[in-house]
């Protein structure tokens, strides 16, 4: 195993992990000094492109944003998602996430499912392909997103998930909107990191949407928590430099040639 997944694997019960989403260079670069893991998200999918599901994301789409995040990254682990419909079966999955992982240089795939994706993540490892899993709310194929692990047949579901996962060999699995109580009893069970996003703060880890956190994407869910209004300063910086050109204060002999 890469020592930078046996690092992350550590730090469970030791110190909280970091990981944040980044769909380009420069948003990358910025964050990659405080993250642990840099997850290059299907969210792209929603947040850039307007899809109104995640569904719609290419592989190519994926592959041509990871290129350009890997550029903004030193340190962190860099996962990328595989897009729906890219790991319908062993085969598929392995052919397409080898395709990421040579075009993109990433470390590590994260793919969506419990039981039914076990074969496919032991195929992608078996080819030292490392894994992140996700249970819980799954957008790609979500018909609702009412959060997980309410009822008690669910929450049996995703314990044993939980669990098959980690013995397929995943190195980590992102608990996407799951009840708190159940979040905490699988991060106690499991001996690999929990990365929550709307799962509590009994996870080994926390993940957001870098573009929520930073308000430039308006989404409204319980999960997320606006830690700046970067739009106010997007805002302030054009219109300051439209007032500028208007003016003809900008540009001076300094900005000339
Ligand atoms: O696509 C994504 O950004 C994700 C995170 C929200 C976990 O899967």
């Amino acid at each position: 195993m890469q020592k930078k997944i046996l690092d992350l694997i550590k730090k469970k019960n030791k110190s909280k992990i970091v990981c944040l989403t980044a769909y380009s260079k420069n948003v990358a670069s910025i964050i990659d000094k405080y993250c642990d893991i840099v997850l290059v998200g299907d969210s792209l999918g929603s947040v850039l492109y307007n899809f109104s599901s995640t569904k719609k994301v290419t592989l190519d789409m994926m592959i041509e944003h990871s290129k350009s995040v890997r550029m903004g990254i030193e340190k962190s682990l860099m996962v990328v998602d595989m897009p729906y419909g890219t790991y319908k079966n062993p085969n598929e999955a392995l052919k397409n996430a080898k395709k990421i992982i040579s075009k993109t240089m990433c470390d590590a795939i994260k793919l969506e499912g419990g039981k039914k994706v076990v074969q496919i993540i032991k195929t992608l490892i078996k080819n030292k392909i490392p894994v992140m899993g996700h249970l819980g709310v799954l957008p790609q194929s979500a018909t609702s997103f009412r959060f997980k692990g309410k009822e008690k047949t669910e929450r049996k579901i995703i314990l044993r998930d939980s669990k098959l996962l980690e013995e397929a060999g995943v190195f980590s699995i992102v608990l996407e909107c799951v009840e708190s109580s159940l979040a905490k009893e699988i991060t106690k069970t499991i001996k690999i990191p929990t990365i929550g996003i709307g799962a509590s703060v009994h996870c080994d880890g926390q993940v957001l949407v870098t573009d929520d956190l930073i308000g430039l994407n308006k989404i409204k869910a319980r999960f997320v928590k606006r830690y700046s209004n970067i739009e106010k300063q997007i805002n302030d910086a054009v219109l300051k430099f439209k007032k500028d050109v208007v003016t003809n204060k900008f540009p001076t002999k300094k900005h000339s040639y």
